[in-house]
């Protein structure tokens, strides 16, 4: 792990994830031993707009059951669960948090999935993965993290089989040129804050031998989607099982930062669906 990376996995270290997870669900009525996938929803997707992003990006991609699935950066595995469940797919998902990625297969075990997702720790620009093992690559989030995407792309490239299709949905650029407001859900500071803009994904894409077949910005979603968390949060309090639990004490002022950035048009939540031209 290089220093960057290090300051990556610490930014999203909090301790004791799996146990206040199992506790949040007790407080929601949920007996662990009785969870399924659908139960953690509320709080295995760290992106935004949730599992409603997550099935929108996935409406549009083909999955069947015999196919190898990785997702990259998988956190949780919230996406790597929802894959399995709906389409019957192997997932494969690796991470360079220990602590998500121990959380991950834990709740992997507790919902019945561990035959199919299995979480592994490692960085996105260097896979610990073989050449052409994967139908599809699914990436939620992570980008922001990474600064070298044409390295990002190529490697991704690097583990699909030929013709394979990469999905994502990150935070990019904005058209506004002001600076972040921070400390945002994926960093306190500059030094591990990346954002690109769309094209210079589509360009990194292309050299690592992607072909965009779509794109759309979801900002608009984004808004729409805090303003009604907000309103529930304003209304009953912070629900037990929620993002929340990933961010730490500053979790309230990185998503009001964050809905700051959207609405100012400094940042765009954005979709990008790439398919292997070799
Ligand atoms: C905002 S979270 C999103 C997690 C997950 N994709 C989801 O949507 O629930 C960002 C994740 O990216 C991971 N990450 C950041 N940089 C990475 C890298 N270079 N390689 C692998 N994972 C990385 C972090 O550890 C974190 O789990």
């Amino acid at each position: 792990m290089n220093r960057t990376e290090a300051a990556v996995a610490a930014h999203y270290t909090t301790g004791a994830l799996y146990d206040r997870i199992l506790g949040a669900l007790g407080q929601m009525g949920i007996d662990p031993a009785r969870a399924r996938p659908a139960d953690l929803k509320p709080g295995d997707e760290f992106h935004t707009g949730g599992v409603a992003a997550t099935e929108a990006l996935l409406d549009q991609v083909h999955i069947t059951p015999d196919m190898a699935v990785l997702d990259v950066g998988a956190g949780i595995g919230g996406t790597s669960r929802y894959v399995a469940d709906r389409f019957g797919a192997r997932v494969t998902g690796v991470d360079l948090t220990p602590e998500f990625v121990d959380t991950a297969n834990a709740l992997n075990r507790l919902v019945g999935l561990s035959d199919r997702v299995t979480h592994q720790v490692g960085s996105a620009l260097q896979l610990p993965l073989a050449n052409d093992a994967f139908d599809v690559a699914v990436m939620m989030h992570v980008g922001m993290n990474i600064e070298d995407k044409r390295a990002l792309l190529h490697e991704v490239a690097r583990v699909l089989r030929p013709g394979g299709t990469f999905a994502l949905f990150d935070v990019m650029k904005g058209a506004a040129k002001t600076p972040l407001t921070l400390p945002l859900p994926w960093a306190e500071r500059p030094e591990t804050s990346f954002l690109a803009d769309a094209d210079e994904y589509e360009t990194a894409a292309a050299q690592a031998g992607f072909a965009l077949t779509g794109s759309r910005d979801r900002s608009a979603f984004a808004e729409d989607f805090f303003a009604k968390v907000f309103a529930a949060v304003e209304r009953d309090g912070p629900p037990p099982l929620g993002i929340h639990l990933m961010m730490g004490d500053s979790a309230p002022l990185k998503l009001k930062n964050y809905v700051a950035n959207l609405k100012a048009g400094r940042v765009a939540p954005t979709e990008m669906i790439f398919r292997l031209t070799r």
